[in-house]
């Protein structure tokens, strides 16, 4: 929008705080997504090959918890970068017309729309169950999962089942929208409290630096970024070194140990 000229008024991008993305996105969402899949579902996710689309700091979050629940993990992404930190993070990487063959469950989560699509409906196995929890109801394309169906029903709630043309069933969770708001509590309260935090801060900042802001999009600043890392240190009672005069001055130096 800044871009386009379209912008109404100034925007702080709190996302990219990294105390919002480092941990509301890779921890709430790694988290509360696979709370929504089980109290859907009541699935083991022991054994069971989870297939995350996009490895950004949400696919990151969710399949770390998913291995530490023992399933065998599967990434799709469209970026090499963090493609490859997917592969060296120790999972499987592979395009998603190779995974829908054999992936039990499949979470998007790429803020992209038709991520999942027929030609992968089509390939998946018996019971395979599909949900997102990326920004939107479009990251799965249902209008198509529609068409290839033959029937359809709910078979309990949350969890709706498509028996395609092929015969095999796919199960749909929350109509595609965010599984971890439709069928669990979302994040919890002692990971929200930063990306509040860092929201209520800008808020204010906006209003004393109104007169200065022009109709863009701008960061952060790294005072509150760090205020509310410092706050949530000190309400989990953890205490941190501080540099020393000498430290300070070695690290800001060239000419010393180089
Ligand atoms: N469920 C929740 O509560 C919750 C919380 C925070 C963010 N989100 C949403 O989750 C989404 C991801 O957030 P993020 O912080 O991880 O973003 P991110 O930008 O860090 O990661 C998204 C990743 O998806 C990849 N991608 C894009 N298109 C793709 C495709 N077609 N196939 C495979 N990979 C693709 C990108 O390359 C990127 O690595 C966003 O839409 C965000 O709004 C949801």
């Amino acid at each position: 929008m800044a871009e386009d000229g379209v912008l109404a008024y100034p925007i702080i991008a709190v996302n990219d705080a990294d105390t919002k993305h480092m941990f509301d996105n890779r921890y709430g969402t790694g988290q509360s997504t696979l709370d929504g899949v089980v109290r859907a579902t009541n699935v083991l996710l022991a054994g069971m090959r989870v297939v995350i689309a996009g490895y950004g700091w949400c696919g990151r979050g969710i399949a770390s918890r998913a291995r530490g629940m023992g399933s065998h993990v599967i990434v799709c992404e469209v970026d090499p970068t963090r493609a490859l930190e997917a592969v060296m993070d120790g999972y499987e990487v592979m395009p998603m017309g190779r995974a829908a063959a054999s992936g039990d469950l499949f979470i998007t989560v790429t803020g992209d729309k038709n991520v999942i699509r027929a030609e992968h409906f089509t390939k998946m196995k018996d019971g395979a169950i599909v949900c997102n929890s990326g920004h939107f109801n479009v990251e799965i394309d249902i209008p198509a999962l529609e068409k290839l169906a033959r029937s359809r029903k709910m078979s309990r709630p949350f969890v709706e089942e498509f028996t395609l043309r092929n015969g095999r069933r796919v199960y749909l969770l929350a109509d595609g929208r965010l599984v971890n708001l439709a069928s669990a509590e979302g994040h919890p309260a002692s990971v929200m409290d930063m990306s509040f935090a860092d929201q209520a801060l800008c808020a204010e900042y906006m209003v004393k630096n109104a007169r200065k802001l022009k109709k863009k999009v701008y960061d952060v600043p790294k005072s509150i970024d760090q205020q509310v890392a410092k706050i949530k240190l000190e309400s989990m009672g953890v205490k941190i070194d501080k540099l020393t005069p000498e430290q300070v001055k070695y690290l800001a130096s060239w000419n010393e140990g180089t």
